[in-house]
């Protein structure tokens, strides 16, 4: 199956079984915005919770905050987003539609990568096992006149991009002959700066109402309380603090579902370290973040880093974990090296010292920070991809299953009567009763077993029991595997200790020691 359609399947496996849903969905939705449903939030939470604990619980040296999304505009304009925090965009006069100049030129070098694929592919299936892939695109002329096109848009774009040379963007769209998805011309306006904040006003117009931002990040937050968490935690550097909340972006371009969002999640971590040992540290969370990561179990070719050539003014290092969604690789999370840009320019424009006396070095300093920060939503996405599997089973059907590791999946146990009669449900609700404190446990009774196993499947509950006339006798259940479909009798009373500790969130937080 394509992957195209790979991807548009899971959007509407995540509709249609109360992942997520569009926001204002019975006024037909509203732009790049998402809401998160029975299954979903479930899903969102675990994610979250599997990243706190893992900074918090597993780190003596990290805390956790929850700063406010309204701060005070100052801090956007000391941390550089009031004056920097923009895309190249573009209109086309005729459509009335308006894009992203820098998406629209990497969508035609996208183009030229993809009809070299298609190159290849022809010929990989022309020459079948005496292809060498590396030698025809050394040779194949059309190969390389492709390739040649591809690498000259590729420097003059990063060249103009660099250098945010907004002329040349125009110009590099208008040399390219890109025209308009929607009108198919070529009657673009000029490039303009567009910042992504969103600004409401805060207080009544009568008491001077100032204009305040919605966070475009959760980070500023950490910054701006750096000094009362060291204080009253009494923390030492090296230290970190975390926090999870939602950020805001008036992203112009809004696609590929909840990857990019105009209201969206974020779980960052700050940690402060002394000047000098940044790199280090740096290396340790690149490793960190990525054992994370594959803790999960999908396997580590999903994933890679993309190191930055092009640093923010204020980094030293930085690169992506980038996962392969069903639309190629793409950034899940960031770990950057931000210097102590920020806590110098909250010092510089709160006049504020937020200096830390180093006890075991009798000196003062600005602490340089390690940032993680990763998207919840995008998280979220990377792992419904991973899982979602559609299998051919030997009667000839096919089912759909969401393969998620059990320490995420929303449901952990459905306990299901054979019939809805005979003392079954209530043998079923009993149990569903005991369970219930310990993991996230279901009972369902409508349809056949076979159609609720199915339904199961299909939002990733790792475990059903199905509760039979034996089972009043005997006290035993037909404990069934998500992934394997095998089943296996066990007693009601080793139920919990069969399965809680496979579907706990504890049982990934192991890996990571
Ligand atoms: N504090 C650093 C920072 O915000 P970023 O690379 O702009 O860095 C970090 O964002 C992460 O937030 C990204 O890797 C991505 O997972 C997520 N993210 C950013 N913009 C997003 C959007 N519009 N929709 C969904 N997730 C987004």
């Amino acid at each position: 199956m394509a992957q195209e359609d790979v991807f548009k399947k899971i959007v509407a496996h995540c509709k249609e079984y109360g992942f997520v849903f569009p926001s204002s969905d019975i006024y037909d939705g509203l732009a790049a915005v998402y809401d998160y449903g029975q299954n979903g939030v479930e899903l969102k939470n675990n994610i979250k919770q599997y990243w706190w604990q893992s900074m918090v619980l597993l780190h003596d040296n990290i805390v956790g905050i929850d700063s406010a999304i309204f701060m005070h505009p100052t801090i956007w304009k000391a941390s550089g987003h009031v004056d920097a925090f923009n895309d190249p965009l573009i209109d086309n006069r005729d459509s009335k539609k308006r894009y992203r100049a820098d998406v629209l030129i990497e969508d035609e070098i996208a183009k030229y990568d993809d009809k070299i694929a298609k190159e290849v592919a022809k010929a990989a299936k022309r020459f079948k096992e005496n292809f060498d892939e590396a030698k025809y695109r050394a040779t194949s002329p059309r190969v390389l006149e492709l390739q040649e096109k591809r690498d000259a848009l590729h420097a003059r774009y990063s060249a103009a991009m660099n250098a945010m040379d907004l002329n040349e963007l125009r110009q590099i769209i208008l040399d390219e002959e890109i025209v308009c998805p929607i009108s198919g011309t070529r009657n673009w306006t000029e490039v303009r700066q567009f910042n992504l904040m969103f600004s409401t006003e805060m207080g009544s117009t009568a008491d001077g109402a100032m204009k305040v931002y919605l966070r475009p990040e959760t980070a500023q937050g950490i910054f701006v309380n750096y000094l009362n968490v060291q204080k009253t935690g009494r923390m030492k550097v090296p230290f970190g603090i975390a926090q999870i909340g939602k950020a805001f972006r008036n992203e112009i371009v809004a696609r590929q579902f909840i990857f990019r969002m105009r209201e969206f999640e974020q779980m960052e971590m700050q940690f402060f370290v002394r000047p000098g040992t940044e790199m280090e540290w740096f290396s340790k969370w690149k490793e960190t973040r990525m054992k994370w990561h594959q803790a999960l179990g999908f396997g580590a070719d999903h994933y890679r880093f993309h190191d930055h050539e092009k640093l923010a003014h204020y980094a030293n290092a930085a690169t992506d974990v980038e996962f392969l969604m069903p639309f190629g690789f793409k950034e899940v999370e960031g770990i950057h090296s931000r210097t102590n840009f920020d806590l110098s320019q909250h010092e510089k424009f709160s006049g504020k010292s937020i200096k830390y006396f180093d006890p075991e070095t009798n000196e003062s300093y600005t602490p340089y920070v390690i940032e993680t920060s990763i998207g919840v939503d995008r998280m979220f996405l990377s792992v419904m991809s991973a899982a979602y599997t559609e299998e051919q089973l030997e009667n000839g059907e096919t089912r759909v299953v969401l393969k998620l590791p059990a320490g995420l999946a929303p449901v952990k146990l459905a306990v299901l009567p054979l019939v809805k009669k005979d003392g079954l449900p209530e043998k079923a609700r009993e149990i569903v009763n005991d369970l219930k404190f310990h993991f996230n446990t279901i009972y369902d009774e409508k349809d056949s077993i076979g159609k609720r196993y199915r339904r199961q499947d299909a939002v990733g509950t790792p475990y059903c029991v199905t509760v039979d006339h034996d089972t009043l006798n005997d006290n035993c259940v037909t404990l069934r595997n998500r992934d394997t479909m095998e089943q296996e009798r066990v007693a009601i009373s080793d139920l919990n200790a069969i399965i809680a500790d496979r579907v706990s969130i504890t049982s990934l937080l192991k890996k990571l020691q």
